[in-house]
């Protein structure tokens, strides 16, 4: 794989001001970075740097801390080439964790903020970003509706296990399934009617959570694992995470631009062709880019989402899928699903065997969750090994 060249964020004009949240940004021409202070007096503010600071945004806190980093030493030499690390995201905050707290984090906040007391989204039939909403919701007294859509005809199983069980448990007010197809910010506009119709006050949080406050979770998360490798005196070559509905990849190579890092990011596409997914990608790394406030520039070449792990659709099993999900079980005892994270990570395993990473470098797998939805294929995953 050909290195990224260095980028960066191009700051904002010079002598810009602008105020979020309660708090004044000055910038002052030639001085560096960029501070909030509560007053314009008696500070002298820094300008020029991106304007990566996120304590400007309102923010529910749902992990107490940073998630582990760890190294994947048995998997790294199964595999014989690059040191391979996680970032253990599974184990963020919530009802199973995954990428999705991170999201709602920010976009749970606004929510409180606008004074909505029901949430309303969608997501797959077994979806991961479903269960974390309603997690948040019952974590601050909401009420949560859910649009669940069939991407693959006839998926949806009421009695399914998985998150279909969990959104039971995490008490969906309503769910309502439909087919592929069907435009989905149209029928959540309407699901959003009907609650304002009820005399309720919805907040609508698009599919996964991707919109570009949602994707400031993701951002943070670059700014965290940076800091991570600096504690533990770490480089690393490449980062590589799953890219779906797109807030994660997205988030986090905002973050990585932002500070530049000059780190190259490897998405592993899980349902759409590398084009169509590089540019929903880059689209919301500038949206995201142009919330924070730093005049975006967030270079297309800096997006690249494979889609070779993809195999026959978004959520359909392919062996190179079971094959990782088995391996990182079985050599580290972690556990990846089937939709997300075993695509990604089979996307991982195949560009080490194809040489794209080698002995001597260092790659980061963000491990952005999913195990509940394991139990909704047993029967693809398990191989009987070990019974009597
Ligand atoms: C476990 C898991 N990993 C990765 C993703 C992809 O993240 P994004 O939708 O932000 O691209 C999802 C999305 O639902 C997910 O549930």
């Amino acid at each position: 794989m050909t290195p990224l060249p260095p980028r960066r964020l191009r700051s904002g004009s010079p002598g810009r001001t602008c105020s979020s949240a309660g708090e004044h940004l000055v910038d002052i021409e030639g001085v560096t970075g960029s501070i909030p202070v509560t007053s314009t007096r008696g500070f002298a503010p820094f300008s020029r740097g991106p304007r990566i600071h996120l304590a400007r945004f309102p923010r529910r806190r749902y992990t107490p801390g940073a998630t582990p980093f760890e190294p994947l030493p048995r998997l790294s030499a199964a595999l014989g080439g690059p040191e391979i690390w996680v970032k253990r995201d599974d184990l963020l905050g919530l009802a199973g964790g995954g990428n999705k707290t991170r999201k709602l984090e920010f976009l749970v906040a606004d929510a409180l903020a606008q004074g909505a007391d029901t949430l309303v989204t969608v997501g797959a039939v077994q979806s991961n970003h479903c269960r974390l909403t309603l997690a948040a919701a019952a974590r601050e007294g909401l009420k949560c509706r859910l649009l669940l859509e069939e991407r693959v005809p006839g998926s949806y199983r009421p009695e399914a296990v998985g998150n279909n069980l969990l959104f039971d448990l995490l008490g969906a007010e309503r769910i309502e399934v439909t087919g592929a197809g069907t435009d989905l910010a149209t029928r959540l506009g309407e699901m959003a009617d009907a609650v304002r119709a009820e005399g309720g006050r919805p907040y609508v949080i698009p599919g996964g959570g991707s919109n570009a406050l949602g994707a400031l979770g993701y951002v943070a998360c670059a700014e965290e694992m940076l800091a991570q490798t600096f504690d533990m005196g770490l480089a690393l070559d490449a980062v590589v995470c799953a890219s779906g509905s797109a807030g994660t990849h997205a988030g986090l190579l905002v973050g990585l631009l932002g500070a530049d890092a000059q780190i190259p990011l490897v998405g592993i596409n899980v349902r759409r062709p590398r084009a169509e997914q590089e540019a929903n990608v880059h689209k919301l790394a500038v949206e995201t880019a142009a919330l924070l406030g730093a005049s975006a520039e967030v270079p297309r070449a800096a997006v690249t989402a494979y889609d070779d792990w993809v195999g026959p659709g978004y959520s359909v099993p392919t062996e190179e899928m079971v094959e990782a999900v088995r391996m990182l079980a079985r050599l580290e005892g972690v556990l990846l699903d089937p939709v997300y994270t075993g695509k990604a990570a089979a996307g991982l395993i195949g560009l080490v065997r194809r040489g794209a990473f080698k002995a001597g470098q260092r790659v980061l797998f963000v491990h952005t969750g999913g195990a509940p939805a394991l139990h909704a294929y047993n029967t693809v995953l398990a191989d009987g090994a070990g019974r009597a």
